[in-house]
């Protein structure tokens, strides 16, 4: 048994508490490689954020739990490094859909946990809920739920029908499980491909697709009946064109990927909403740079030449978020 608070880790409690009375956003960012992890700090202290660091269970799959767990603790010792006395790193386990996963993770040092029971049917989502919260607490470790389902794909869960959270629940659900957070629904989803064609309007210059609004009336009727509680989005990569336009030019093809423009998720951060999640943009970001490099530089195989461009471009992206989308920069409690 390891406590994320012998790791240098934080929970959510108090960053939420300030992002919720200050009109911005935490960024949650998806890891799973040194080169998102080392991009992840180097943005969050140079622009002096709290920042989530979270795990999918596809990321610990891919990289091994016990590894993940000793970046983030690295990560702490790292921004030290850069400079930064008193940095706020959450280790977020994204998407748990088991208690035992969110008790090994808690178990392991994580400092924040989502269980998401959001495809279950309500009340067997209320128990499971509680269970973890009620296991999380012991150890003052902070719990995200959800409510309401995401189009796309909530990690291996294939939500085949997206649905609003359903406001008139919020209360009964925040207050039967406990949690310290709750994801909902308003219109974002997960991946590079958030909306057919068929659901968006397509702009007569660029001809590029662009996407329904988000349903703010959903998220203002949820903020009424749970005033200053923590609401997260998942699902709110923006899918960068320039990024989309390089991959394509260099050998890719993702016709069509689209986004939530980042307008909106300023607005919403201004909201409840104090967790942003963004996974996609970090792998268009990898992906392009490192697509264009390989393709200049067809003589290259060291993997740190291509790394390199590919982590300068994902901190690019992560501070570009902080500053001008989630403005959680500056925002360190000292
Ligand atoms: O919400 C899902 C995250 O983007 C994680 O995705 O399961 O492919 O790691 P993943
Ligand atoms: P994106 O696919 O939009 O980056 O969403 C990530 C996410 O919600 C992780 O939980
Ligand atoms: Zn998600």
């Amino acid at each position: 048994m390891v406590n994320y608070k012998d790791l240098g880790l934080v929970n959510t409690r108090e960053m939420f508490k300030r992002a919720v009375a200050g009109g911005y956003a935490i960024p949650a960012f998806n890891f799973n490689t040194m080169e998102q992890m080392q991009a992840i700090v180097q943005a969050a202290v140079e622009t002096k954020s709290p920042v989530i660091m979270q795990v999918s269970k596809g990321a610990r799959n891919y990289a091994n739990a016990t590894i993940l767990r000793y970046m983030a603790e690295g990560a702490v010792a790292y921004a030290k490094e850069l400079g930064c006395a008193h940095p706020e790193i959450v280790l977020h386990l994204d998407h748990g859909d088991s208690f035992e996963l969110c008790k090994d993770c808690i178990d392991m040092g994580f400092s924040s946990v989502m269980y998401d029971g959001s495809s279950l049917p309500y009340e067997e989502n209320i128990r499971i809920s509680r269970q973890v919260v009620e296991y999380a607490h012991k150890f003052d470790v902070t719990v995200e739920c959800e409510l309401g389902v995401l189009a796309g794909v909530e990690d291996e869960v294939a939500a085949e029908e997206s649905h609003y959270t359903k406001p008139e629940e919020v209360i009964d659900f925040a207050t039967r499980t406990g949690c310290d957070s709750l994801a909902i629904s308003i219109g974002t989803s997960h991946g590079a491909y958030k909306f057919k064609p068929e659901q968006c309007t397509r702009d007569p210059k660029t001809g590029k697709l662009v996407p329904p609004p988000l349903a703010f009336d959903v998220l203002h009727e949820i903020e009424e009946k749970l005033p200053g509680f923590p609401i997260v989005l998942h699902g709110s990569s923006s899918v960068p064109q320039d990024e989309v336009d390089t991959i394509n030019k260099y050998g890719g093809n993702l016709p069509d990927a689209v986004g939530i423009p980042e307008e909106q998720l300023r607005l919403a951060s201004k909201s409840a909403v104090c967790k942003i999640n963004i996974d996609s943009d970090s792998r268009l970001a990898m992906t392009a740079a490192i697509r264009k490099y390989l393709a200049e530089h067809p003589d290259h195989f060291d993997p740190r030449q291509y790394l390199k461009p590919a982590r300068e471009n994902m901190k690019k992206m992560y501070i570009h978020k902080i500053v001008n989308v989630l403005g959680s920069d500056g925002k360190l409690a000292q």
